[in-house]
């Protein structure tokens, strides 16, 4: 945590606004490509492909692969039917788009943005061309999320699809099945550590809290019991909402044991790395009736979630 504060703002000084290149790559778990169907003129499903993979090169490339195997419209008999007859048993689709990375690179933290996007999608052989809105959120220095900004049409007609989805109908025995399908993208992309993130020009120092927010939600059921994230919320603890920043025992209304309320600390991620690992050692005598948090990673999450849930 500590590293990542000073790593960020050495880096700060090191580019002064130079952008560098770096590769993204698509997180497979966290990304999802849907299409919305309806049968017989009113029956709507969603149905999704499960595995993407890609990558956006140093200039811009964007390269998706979608396993068209993974369709997953949750009836077992029906995904059969969509990689024999209306994928024709091909492994994959391709999307394919030059990306403005200078603009992806230059996005502060916690920034979003608004881009057009220009793509290709060669789906059995056929190349469509796809024009959409994509809507950007930079997560942190190295993940980033995209995802369509409106749902994109179809036609089941130019992708090549037509006369499978005929087949499908008659297999069925649907009377109709419409020949344009809304659908929407969302990519996670990752960058590794090593190329360093470009920082935006002349933002202030971000206090980058590089944990995940999510795997630190769960740590803090460690905490549950005693603490609250919400304002004014006290339990057997005080309430830890905005704790980050702030001077050891403040919380209005608590009563904090005498070495707490005594405590010359202010609540950083330093100093709070520190506490969580061994409370007691750290501060003999506080009534905090908690081991510590053994894995360093735990406590990085931990704080990711404290200073997300006080915003
Ligand atoms: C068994 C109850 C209990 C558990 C579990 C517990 N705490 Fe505490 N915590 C307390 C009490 C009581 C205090 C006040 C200590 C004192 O006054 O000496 C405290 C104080 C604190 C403080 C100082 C707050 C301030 O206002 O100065 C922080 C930060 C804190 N706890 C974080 C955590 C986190 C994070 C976890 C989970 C990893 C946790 N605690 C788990 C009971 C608990």
């Amino acid at each position: 945590m500590v590293k990542t504060l000073f790593r960020t703002s050495a880096m700060l000084l090191l580019l002064s606004g130079s952008a560098l290149a770096q590769t993204w790559s698509v997180d497979s778990d966290s990304s999802r490509l849907s299409y919305g169907t309806i049968k017989k003129n009113s029956v709507g499903e969603v149905n999704s492909f499960e595995k993407l993979s890609g990558s956006v090169s140093e200039d811009g490339k964007l390269q998706l692969t979608i396993d068209l195997g993974s369709v997953e419209t949750n009836i077992d008999i029906r995904n059969e039917r969509m990689r024999q007859i209306v994928f024709q048993s091909i492994g994959s689709a391709d999307l394919t788009a030059q990306l403005d990375t200078a603009e992806l690179n230059q996005l502060a933290v916690g920034a979003t943005t608004v881009v057009d996007l220009e793509a290709t999608l060669n789906l059995l052989g056929t190349e469509i061309p796809v024009e959409t809105e994509v809507f950007v959120a930079r997560i942190s220095d190295s993940k980033v999320l995209a995802t369509t900004n409106d749902m994109v049409f179809l036609g089941t007609e130019e992708a090549g699809v037509n006369a499978g989805v005929d087949q499908l109908k008659t297999l069925a025995k649907l009377n109709g099945i419409t020949r344009t399908v809304p659908v929407t993208l969302r990519l996670v992309l990752t960058t590794d550590g090593n190329q360093a993130a470009a920082e935006p020009v002349a933002a202030p120092v971000q206090v980058a809290f590089a944990g995940d927010v999510k795997a630190g939600k769960k740590v803090f059921k460690k905490c549950k019991a005693c603490h609250s994230v919400k304002e004014g919320q006290n339990k057997v603890g005080p309430s830890l909402h905005g704790v980050i920043g702030r001077q050891a025992a403040a919380v209005e209304g608590f009563k904090y044991s005498k070495v707490m309320a005594s405590a010359d600390v202010t609540w950083d991620t330093e100093s709070l790395t520190e506490f969580l690992a061994k409370p007691k050692k750290f501060l003999p005598k506080n009534r905090m009736a908690f081991a510590g948090l053994k894995k360093p990673a735990d406590i990085e999450n931990l704080l990711a979630y404290l200073d997300s849930a006080s915003k």
